[in-house]
């Protein structure tokens, strides 16, 4: 499907070259080099002589790293590596990078891969996958070391899902203890880094081992493609499970100097709900006992030079929020009013100000661009959807963004005090977000210099305005109590 897809945009961009030979001849190429391809990519010609995959279950987010060693056994060249996952994995992914080594032991480096989703044809159980794209083809009989790195969220089932105040947070997990793949794997292994000792129970299947926090399952060898063995495990995890259901993010730019944002959470403790009634008593005085899973306090990692914060709810200002600076980063501390247990909820405001020249740039084709963080500034926390709204100064035109990953894009309006023709809005919205998408993203635009006069014209004028109607009524005044 893929593929007949590829062929008709392929078609129609040289339609659009308008010359009455050339589509045809396009058409035949674009066939015969996606038959090439189809050849040259065949998965089958790859084997995996080693595998290695450590999944982190220490906090709510899961971390998958995997190191395959690939050696291409065909007589073509390979272009690409087939990542595989079953649906319901596929959907909690919230992140996948790749990584070829290169050089030997002390020198090895890591080059970046592309990853994107693909159709994976024939895959048993409705698997679904990712493909690697490599910058140089694997020739035949060559090995490569790719590490990959995925993540995931909502991944850990809270088991109990109703806990009380004095009880610790457990938690399932399901994986399968081979690793699944479209490749042969040669041998493999897995292991499971808990974090703490306290493990209810865990499927085994030989071999198995358990020391302090890590179970390991194999080596297994020979397996063939999309073998796959479900196993699950039971432990504690008290980590805080803090996710934001909402994030609005707006960052409005003013060329007087200064950038404001305003970020609205729906911050909810995901993990088991709490039951029972809440002793706050109980609570401050035993806290390494009582309510050990629950979370109050908030840490938000802020870029450096930052001024005017506030941190409000509903009712109002929130006064227990503390800031610390450096040249690096602000940290604030905060606390919602209350703390929060399994399936509590708190929503509130943040803002601040920040120096205009650390964000905003111009580049070398004249124009102007905002370098700012995606993502969310709290600590190890799920964002559901996160909506970012960069709010260029009016007059801004021909926006464009550049995002290291796919996010869905619009532009919208917004009026406030003093504007004319509005200011446009460049929204970026993301679902699934994960510390790892902390990176940086740019917003371009053109804007003309000479709507930086139109306020304060306006300002002007509107003074002198009302000058102008004060002096007409004082003399309207004045012509009526002569008549008088
Ligand atoms: C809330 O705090 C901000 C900043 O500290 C302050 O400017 C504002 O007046 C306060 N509002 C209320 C209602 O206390
Ligand atoms: C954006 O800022 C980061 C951190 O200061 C920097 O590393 C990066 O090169 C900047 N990107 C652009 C396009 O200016």
């Amino acid at each position: 499907m893929q593929v007949v897809e590829n062929i008709g945009r392929t078609v129609e961009d040289e339609v659009a070259m308008d010359t009455l030979l050339k589509p045809r001849l396009a058409l035949v190429f674009s066939i015969l080099a996606h038959v090439f391809f189809l050849a040259f990519a065949s998965s089958q010609d790859l084997q995996i002589l080693n595998a290695e995959k450590r999944i982190d279950l220490t906090s709510h987010i899961v971390k998958v790293f995997l190191t395959l060693k690939v050696e291409n056994t065909g007589t073509l060249p390979a272009s690409e590596l087939l990542l595989a996952f079953s649906p319901t994995e596929f959907d909690r992914l919230s992140l996948v990078k790749a990584a070829i080594a290169t050089g030997k032991k002390k020198k090895r480096s890591y080059v970046p891969l592309d990853v994107k989703p693909i159709e994976l044809l024939d895959a048993p159980n409705g698997a679904k996958g990712f493909s690697i794209s490599l910058l140089n083809p694997l020739s035949p009989g060559a090995t490569a070391t790719f590490e990959i790195l995925y993540i995931s969220t909502h991944t850990l089932k809270p088991f109990p899902e109703e806990i009380s105040q004095s009880e610790s947070q457990l938690v399932f997990y399901h994986d399968t203890a081979f690793i699944l793949s479209p490749y042969h794997i040669k041998q493999q292994s897995t292991f499971f880094k808990t974090p703490s000792t306290k493990v209810e129970s865990f499927t085994k299947l030989e071999p198995t081992n358990r020391a302090g926090k890590e179970i390991r399952y194999g080596p297994y060898e020979d397996r063939a493609p999309y073998s796959f063995s479900p196993i699950l495990l039971h432990f504690e995890n008290n980590y805080p499970f803090s996710v934001v259901e909402e994030l609005v993010r707006e960052v409005e730019i003013s060329h007087w100097g200064s950038i404001q944002i305003t970020e609205h959470y729906k911050l909810a403790h995901a993990g088991a709900r709490h039951k029972g009634v809440f002793s706050r008593v109980e609570y401050q005085s035993k806290p390494s006992l009582s309510g050990v899973s629950s979370f109050r306090h908030l840490l938000a990692r802020l870029p450096p030079r930052i001024h005017s914060v506030y941190y409000r709810d509903e009712i109002g200002n929130i006064s227990s929020s503390h800031l610390r600076k450096d040249f690096q980063k602000s940290d604030l501390e905060f606390e919602p009013r209350y703390p929060l247990f399994g399936g509590w909820k708190a929503t509130f405001v943040i803002g601040y100000g920040l120096p205009l020249q650390d964000f905003l740039f111009e580049s070398p084709d004249g124009r102007r661009y905002l370098n700012f963080t995606f993502g969310c500034p709290l600590a190890e926390t799920v964002v559901d959807k996160l909506t970012l709204k960069v709010v260029l100064p009016e007059g801004s035109t021909s926006p464009t963004a550049v995002v290291p990953f796919e996010v869905e894009q619009h532009l919208e309006k917004k009026y406030s005090y003093l504007d004319v023709v509005g200011r446009t809005v460049v929204v970026l919205e993301k679902k699934n977000v994960v510390p790892e998408h902390n990176s940086h993203f740019q917003v371009y635009y053109s804007f003309n210099p000479i709507f930086m006069l139109a306020e304060p014209l306006m300002l002007v004028s509107a003074f002198f305005f009302f000058f102008v109607a004060c002096v007409a009524y004082l003399h309207v005044d004045l012509s009526i109590s002569k008549m008088q």
